[in-house]
């Protein structure tokens, strides 16, 4: 079999830059080097670059995402795509490379922007029979007034950019008096705030891939954080949040969340590795997002999980690989 020619792409235009690069040569340096030549690119605005183990750029032709290498010219077979947040995250690569008819290891581009998109994921779950929070969604030109919004929600909420990731612009709210600069907050990151009530309970995550076409959940994590919430610090400061993998909860109860996750991943339309998480709330468990993009580090937790479930790791990249280039 001759060799594939992967591109890994990181970076983005999101605050989630540094750790999406980190992500991606965690990824490129596990692919096994007998069966891919990997590439290492760089996206950040129109900035595309390819950046060899010598550091020397080479600039990515953005017609057909080739790569011209001392006059040879590098077409790829397959995109490995580890850009967290837009536009790796929300549909707008992933509309590019099927424009271009490149394979892409992500969701495609309907299911990334619906699910980027936390109010009009909810819906959608909830549509499913899964349990969303109550919630009221604003439009920077179409508010309702915080005393509508204390009528149809019960205090505490969480205020949320729609669009938003790593808990970036993100508040809970427990009194009334707060919920305009949280909202005002919210709307500094995005033109669209969801403003939902908050679950009391532990959080749950489940990380579920496709293995010929059939979806299956990774042993879930019990995230417990010695913040308020899974906030911004407690996400990327270890001593700020205790990983509990296999989750302590009953087996009936891990048994429903992965049943609810693979239901989810496949009735969502997800491609490759995707991250559901959840609060479990007298024994029912509410969806909270998916990360369609999840963090590829040596500390983010869909590794972790893959390593738990026994899989080495270059291993489970093989099978996205197989998986993103099978129809
Ligand atoms: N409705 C809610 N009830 C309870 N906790 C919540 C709720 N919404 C968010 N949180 C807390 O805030 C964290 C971040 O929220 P999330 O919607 O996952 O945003 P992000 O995309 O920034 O991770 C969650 O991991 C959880 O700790
Ligand atoms: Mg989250």
């Amino acid at each position: 079999m001759p060799k594939l020619n992967i591109a890994v792409v990181g970076g983005g235009n999101s605050g989630e830059f540094d750790i999406s690069i980190r992500s991606s040569k965690r990824v490129a340096s596990l692919l096994d080097p007998l069966k891919y030549n990997v590439y290492l690119i760089v996206i950040k605005g129109n900035n595309w670059e390819y950046i060899n183990e010598k550091g020397r750029h080479y600039k990515i032709n953005i017609q057909d995402f080739s790569l011209n290498i001392e006059g040879e010219q590098i077409v790829f077979d397959l995109v490995f795509n580890a850009i967290h947040g837009t536009p790796g995250e929300d549909g707008k690569i992933q509309g590019y490379f099927e424009m271009l008819g490149i394979r892409h290891t992500s969701c495609n581009s309907i299911t990334s922007a619906l699910t980027f998109d936390k109010y009009f994921c909810n819906k959608v779950v909830s549509s499913f029979g899964v349990k969303t929070s109550p919630s009221v969604h604003l439009f920077r030109d179409k508010r309702i007034s915080i005393e509508e919004i204390v009528k149809v929600l019960k205090l505490p909420v969480f205020v949320k950019p729609s669009c938003g990731g790593s808990s970036v612009g993100m508040s809970k709210v427990t009194h009334c008096n707060d919920l305009k600069p949280a909202i005002e907050l919210a709307f500094q990151h995005d033109r669209e705030v969801l403003i939902e009530e908050f679950i009391p309970g532990r959080e749950i995550t489940c990380g579920v891939y496709s293995e010929r076409g059939k979806s299956k959940a990774l042993p879930l994590m019990e995230i417990v954080s010695k913040k308020e919430f899974f906030d911004y610090e407690a996400k990327y400061d270890p001593q700020l949040a205790e990983e509990i993998l296999p989750a302590p909860i009953e087996e009936n109860l891990a048994e429903r969340c992965c049943s609810i996750s693979e239901m989810l991943y496949s009735s969502l339309g997800c491609r490759g590795v995707v991250r559901f998480d959840y609060i479990l709330s007298n024994s029912e468990f509410w969806f909270l997002e998916v990360n369609t993009v999840p963090g590829m580090t040596a500390a983010s937790i869909v590794p972790k999980m893959a390593i738990k479930a026994g899989f080495e790791l270059g291993k489970f990249y093989d099978l996205l690989i197989e998986e993103a280039l099978r129809d």
